[in-house]
């Protein structure tokens, strides 16, 4: 009965999430031989196109060679494309007919990715079920955030989705556990004594994870201002990276004994009030050289008046267990900062018994998410020379020069390929979900129900200042600028 076949489904294939992201990484697996063959891919949207018209929108973030138009032309040609409204069954018969046709009868497995506003994801989850399931093979549906907006909205959504599909057919993409970085903090705990047995309370002063963004809404506004930063970044990207550095060490490396131990960690975390948050919403800078620096958030045109949205969140985390008990993990992250930046700082404690007249500065390790990949651990040494001065400097594992010549992959392609081979490892499961959603409720309606208003910062700047002394009362020492 031939090799089992393989169709990917594409649902809102004229959207800005299929367009930059979901049929470019579809082409660069394509390219580099890594998907599963034959493989097919169908997109599915409301606009009357055609595939030709969706390469067009797509070609501009395609990132192709002079030498590779022939496996270009041979990708497109695997793509088909159906027409049809989400609401509505008759549409999904249509693409079941379709994908009927350009797959082995007998052995199909299929992939659903919903590049959708959440709005949709009820009816088409059904509708999946209902008319487009393979019966000869697997079914896999790959879901973006949002996954609902509160503890409530989002526990629906997942009691909407178990009565669908099994957890393990669902894949929640939270990108950034896609990064290289990201997935290599497992290897740096667990693989070096030198830090898995200093990686407590007794030698880490404080965690400081931070992602910063230079540029602001850039009309996405209109999205951004019913979620906000808190729900944007902090509440899944930066949460999944404290939980990778904060979790016991799980029993092997198989997903469900990793996912155990994140869940695990994240209930010893308290829910955060509003003594443990700063929040901040950006101004225009009059002296800035584009309009977007010039705009703050409220020229936004798609920003309602009066918004009291966060753009800059910084919230301070204790988990309460024998590792971590006291030590603080400060997450912190906004839009229209100074600089792109995502990583994660472990500070050391100060040496006791100081012989050296209080210059010694506070060991640091450095995972550096991006830009450029990079591991560095501050240390204290002597000046080199003829005094006996003391200095701070760092010993350096940046990719770029230690390892030039591998190809680090984008997060969306080492996911979706995680996706072909069914590990969920680096995907989030429902009970995750649910703690991260517990610990960021409350403070999410109290700064709704009572409109708390965030401070003012500039575009540009580092933020409000409040945010560095609450870094600084939580056991954060600056001896840069972070
Ligand atoms: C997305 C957020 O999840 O992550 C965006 O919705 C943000 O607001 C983006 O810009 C950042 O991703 P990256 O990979 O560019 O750091």
């Amino acid at each position: 009965d031939g090799q089992i076949s393989h169709t990917f489904v594409i649902f809102g294939a004229s959207g800005d999430l299929s367009r930059k992201k979901i049929y470019p990484t579809l082409w660069l697996l394509y390219r580099d031989d890594l998907l599963a063959k034959p493989i097919k891919f169908c997109g599915y949207a409301r606009s009357k196109l055609t595939v030709e018209n969706i390469e067009g929108n797509c070609r501009q973030y395609m990132k192709v060679q002079p030498n590779e138009e022939t496996k270009y032309e041979e990708f497109w040609a695997l793509n088909d494309y159906v027409i049809g409204s989400y609401d509505n069954s008759s549409g999904f018969e249509l693409l079941n007919r379709q994908l009927t046709l350009m797959e082995n009868k007998n052995r199909a497995n299929r992939i659903f990715y919903l590049a959708l506003p959440p709005s949709v994801f009820e009816d088409v989850t059904v509708n999946i079920k209902q008319n487009c399931m393979s019966a000869s093979g697997w079914n896999r549906v790959i879901i973006e955030k949002p996954f609902g907006r509160d503890a409530a909205s989002s526990q629906a959504l997942s009691d909407h989705l178990a009565k669908l599909f099994h957890e393990k057919q669902i894949y929640r993409i939270d990108h950034y556990l896609g990064k290289e970085m990201v997935q290599n903090l497992m290897t740096i705990r667990f693989g070096n004594k030198i830090l898995n047995t200093t990686w407590n309370r007794d030698n880490i002063a404080s965690v400081l994870i931070t992602f910063k963004e230079p540029f602001g809404t850039q009309g996405r506004g209109g999205y951004f201002d019913a979620f906000g930063i808190i729900r944007d970044v902090m509440q899944n990207h930066l949460l999944q990276i404290l939980s990778l550095v904060a979790m016991e060490k799980p029993v092997s490396c198989l997903p469900d004994d990793i996912r155990d131990e994140k869940v695990k960690v994240l209930k010893c975390i308290k829910t955060l009030t509003l003594d443990d948050m700063v929040l901040g919403q950006y101004v225009g800078n009059p002296d800035g050289t584009t309009d977007d620096a010039r705009n703050g958030y409220l020229d936004d045109p798609t920003v309602k008046n009066g918004s009291i949205t966060p753009t800059y969140a910084l919230g301070v985390l204790k988990i309460n267990n024998e590792r971590w008990q006291g030590v603080s993990f400060i997450l912190r992250c906004g839009k229209a900062l100074n600089e792109r930046k995502a990583e994660v700082r472990i500070q050391y404690q100060d040496v006791p018994g100081d012989i050296f007249e209080g210059s010694t500065k506070r060991n640091e390790l450095v995972i550096r998410v991006q830009p450029g990949e990079a591991m560095y651990l501050k240390v204290m040494t002597k000046s080199p020379g003829i005094t006996f001065d003391i200095e701070e400097t760092e010993l350096d594992l940046t990719y770029a020069h230690r390892y030039k010549d591998s190809y680090l992959p984008d997060a969306y392609e080492r996911l979706i390929l995680d996706v072909f081979s069914g590990s969920q490892m680096h995907f989030v499961r429902s009970d995750e979900l649910r703690e991260a959603w517990r610990i960021f409720t409350p403070i999410l309606h109290k700064i709704e129900q009572e409109r708390i208003q965030p401070i003012t910062y500039q575009y540009g700047s580092r933020g409000p200042k409040q945010a560095d002394v609450k870094c600084e009362q939580n056991n954060f020492k600056y001896s840069g600028s972070y």
